[in-house]
């Protein structure tokens, strides 16, 4: 298939599009640069560097397209609760451009980014599809904002859409040649934060709260590998069926405490890791994990890389090569 991949010099963009090129697809990546990275685009990829809302039309315009993976986005939550006009106008705006532009090149296929923080504090865990959407955050509702879009643009439109709602991903794409990890000038993410601590880079990891009612009193969270995500995404292409939108969870259905990732972490770097206890942070659920049986079942989807160890020495491997 020939697929347009925006955000494709992000962490899950460029790891997707190195699969879709591994695959056989033709793959054109385009991303803005405002966080990703020109050489995280996997060779084989032709690049193209523009603004989603601006240049999604003339990239569609330019050849025939049998589908677009979409993963150009703002993802920082409390920016986006200190500057929502960031997300409503770089998410919201921004793809509903790039649906217009899809409806009118007549683009058959569309598998979307979205996101665990679409649900917000769950009732209940694991998290089905069916659970309550009732984002925390204006990073989240803008993620659900462009899910309701691509439903109305199924039904009207005959468009197969497909969301992906991911929960941690973690890890790093280390085969074939290409090294994608995360690096983001603003980290928030713990896996990538505790390694730059092994790394020497920071003095000390910051535990948000050791008093969740949880089984160690630390936040549990469902970490899945980029690789394992990744191969979703060419499942999800294959499925995609005209006139639906279907919406899946990813993620590995186990739960890992931020001190068993800490712990995990000071076991494959051999670094002490120096851990201190701080305030939880705002808008944190005590525990998010996926029930994944609608991915397994409609998909065929069964994440392959689920040990925190192998999660965890991938990110290692790729932040101590860089
Ligand atoms: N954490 C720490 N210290 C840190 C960083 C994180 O204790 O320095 C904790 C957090 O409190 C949380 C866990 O580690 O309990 C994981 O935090 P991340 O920031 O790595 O990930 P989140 O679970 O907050 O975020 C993920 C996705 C978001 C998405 C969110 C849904 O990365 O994009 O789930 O709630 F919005």
């Amino acid at each position: 298939m020939k697929l347009l991949v925006t955000g494709g010099a992000g962490y899950v963009g460029s790891v997707c599009a190195a699969h879709l090129l591994g695959a056989g697809h033709e793959v054109v990546v385009l991303d803005d640069l405002s966080t990703g990275h020109r050489d995280a685009v996997p060779t084989g990829a032709t690049f193209v560097e523009g603004e989603l809302g601006a240049a999604a039309g003339d990239v569609l315009a330019g050849g025939r397209f049998d589908g677009v993976l979409h993963f150009a986005a703002r993802s920082l939550v409390g920016e986006s609760v200190e500057k929502p006009e960031r997300y409503w106008d770089g998410n919201v705006v921004a793809s509903f451009r790039l649906l217009e532009a899809i409806r009118e090149h007549a683009v058959p296929r569309l598998v979307f980014s979205s996101t665990a923080a679409t649900y917000g504090e769950p009732d209940q865990v694991p998290i089905a599809e069916t659970a309550a959407t009732r984002p925390t955050n204006p990073y989240g509702a803008s993620k659900l904002a462009i899910d309701h879009m691509m439903t109305s643009y199924a039904n009207a439109h005959g468009l197969a859409a497909t969301s992906l709602r991911y929960f941690n991903v973690a890890g790093a794409h280390l085969g074939d040649g290409h090294r994608l990890g995360e690096r983001h000038a603003v980290e928030t993410h713990l896996i990538p934060l505790v390694l730059q601590v092994a790394a020497g880079t920071r003095e000390s990891i910051s535990i948000f709260g050791d008093d969740w009612p949880t089984p160690d009193g630390t936040c549990v969270r469902d970490y899945i590998h980029v690789d394992d995500l990744a191969d979703a995404h060419l499942l999800a292409l294959e499925h995609a069926t005209a006139g639906r939108h279907d919406i899946y969870n990813l993620g590995s259905g186990h739960g890992f405490s931020v001190l068993e990732v800490v712990e995990t972490c000071r076991r494959v770097t051999g670094h002490p890791i120096p851990a201190v206890v701080a305030p939880r942070r705002a808008g944190d659920p005590a525990v998010l994990v996926a029930a994944g049986d609608r991915a397994a079942e409609q998909l065929g989807w069964k994440p392959s890389r689920t040990e925190i160890e192998r999660i965890v020495s991938d990110a290692w491997e790729f932040t101590r090569h860089r």
